[in-house]
């Protein structure tokens, strides 16, 4: 797939959607359960630091400090002073008991950093001060365990979040390359079925599920459609297996009373116009269902590598004398050096050049110079057929490549509208483009055909 076009594709954007909303509900779900999880531990260290005083002042006698100086000092030994800290103060504040002097604090719970207290180190204290008899009684803990807990679950919520994306990335490009391989197969279906390749079907997956039953509806649609085509085809070839003797014998027979009636001259330039209405009938005729059997596209399998150079300096060869004798001229332009190949069918491209140059000869004055031109444009070649001629009028340019369709200036001159939607056809089934243009004056017709080493 084209990398421009992988933002426009449907699975990829849904994918990048999803992937993108589950990553940001994991996250903001870990800032909400690391919040509760901070605020529960900080209620903990609360509870702890409460704890501990309650259970030291109980070593407190009435006007018995004794106990309580002899429980804080056993305290003050057992434990570490990077983890709980206590103090003892009189009235006068000097430390009776403990491991540091504290400061002037709140009643109740606070927190205060080691250096406040006269300790060294960066550590944190939670700490509840109270009175006992007039003595000061602070006891801390530290936030350290709380930080080392609130620690793990950052750096584990941090791992949970690079697997999370990394699963949300893989699993979301494996399920969007897989849902684009299948849209893409029903893009390249389409296109061969646009191309005439009506037997072309949509790949089932055998899973039945939302894609296999759309892919299955149209390749039903396309069963109908080829079933009508081939129809249409099947009648198109009857009519012209049936008609085509009748229509000849007709001709025959209009011939033969032709030539028997030449002593009548009044019949005989009857008959004579119904032997030209008749060859008219068929040329059309023909000219349709060839127009119809190239529309097809069976003639694909036929293509070739074929040098247009060649085909185009055929074509200006045997051309050349009809427009002089209709006082025009047909002029080959510079033809690139080395040939121009492309992948084709000889005989359609020498009839498409023919229509083009024949259409210049009949519908353009005398005195008109026609030019035939080819050149290459990097991976294409650009074929150019142009006159001086009268032209065709912008608003009208579309419409000569319908059938049957003629200026009305050109009813008086030969032929039935049929050339250019046959020149269309043939351009079409070698996939060139092909536009008409002010040459100003006369007609451009340019043709880019894909050189046969693209194809
Ligand atoms: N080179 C041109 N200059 C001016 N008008 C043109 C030129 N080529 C085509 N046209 C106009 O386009 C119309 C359609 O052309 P097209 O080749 O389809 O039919 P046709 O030439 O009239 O008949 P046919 O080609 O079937 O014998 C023509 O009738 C003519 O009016
Ligand atoms: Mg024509």
């Amino acid at each position: 797939m084209h990398r421009g076009s992988l933002f426009r594709s449907t699975p990829f954007r849904l994918a990048l959607t999803f992937g993108f909303l589950f990553v940001a509900a994991f996250a903001i779900s870990g800032v909400v359960t690391y919040q509760l999880l901070a605020r529960e531990l900080a209620g903990a260290l609360d509870a702890s630091v409460s704890e501990i005083y309650s259970v030291t002042s109980t070593a407190y006698g009435v006007d018995d400090v004794e106990d309580l100086v002899s429980t804080i000092n056993a305290y003050t030994g057992l434990s570490n002073s990077e983890d709980r800290v206590f103090s003892l103060v009189d009235r006068d504040g000097k430390r009776l008991a403990g491991n540091f002097t504290p400061p002037a604090l709140p009643d109740g719970l606070s927190t205060v950093t080691a250096p406040q207290i006269g300790l060294s180190g960066d550590t944190i204290y939670r700490v509840n001060n109270g009175t006992i008899g007039g003595y000061r009684l602070v006891v801390g803990q530290s936030f350290t365990e709380t930080d080392d807990l609130q620690e793990i679950a950052l750096v584990s919520f941090g791992w949970a979040l690079v697997i999370t994306i990394a699963v949300a990335i893989a699993g979301g490009a494996f399920l969007a390359s897989r849902a684009q391989r299948r849209m893409d197969g029903i893009a390249r279906t389409m296109i061969d079925v646009s191309n005439g390749q009506l037997a072309t079907r949509i790949p089932l997956h055998g899973r039945k599920d939302d894609i296999d039953e759309v892919s299955m509806q149209i390749n039903q649609a396309l069963d109908r459609l080829s079933g009508l085509v081939e129809g249409m085809r099947q009648v198109s070839a009857d009519i012209a297996h049936e008609l085509k003797t009748p229509l000849n014998r007709l001709r025959l027979t209009i011939e033969e009373a032709a030539s028997r009636s030449e002593d009548r001259p009044e019949l005989h330039s009857l008959m004579t116009d119904a032997l030209a209405e008749s060859d008219q009938l068929n040329a059309t005729f023909e000219a349709l269902l060839r127009i119809s059997q190239i529309e097809a596209g069976s003639r694909r399998t036929r293509f070739q590598p074929i040098d247009l150079a060649a085909i185009m300096a055929t074509v200006a060869d045997i051309y050349g004398s009809v427009a002089e004798d209709n006082a025009q001229t047909l002029r080959l332009e510079a033809l690139p050096d080395d040939p121009a190949m492309l992948r084709g069918d000889r005989e359609l491209l020498t009839q498409l050049l023919v229509n083009l140059v024949e259409n210049a000869i009949n519908h353009c004055p005398a005195g008109t110079v026609i030019s035939l031109g080819l050149a290459r444009h990097g991976s294409e070649i650009l074929a150019t057929i142009s006159d001086d001629g009268p032209g065709i009028p912008a608003a009208e340019r579309d419409k000569v490549f319908r059938r049957l369709y003629r200026l009305d200036k050109s009813r008086t001159t030969p032929g039935n509208g049929l050339g250019l939607s046959l020149v269309r056809a043939i351009s079409d089934l070698h996939g060139a483009e092909i536009r008409l243009e002010d040459n100003a004056p006369g007609l451009r017709v340019s043709m880019t055909f894909p050189s046969a080493t693209t194809s």
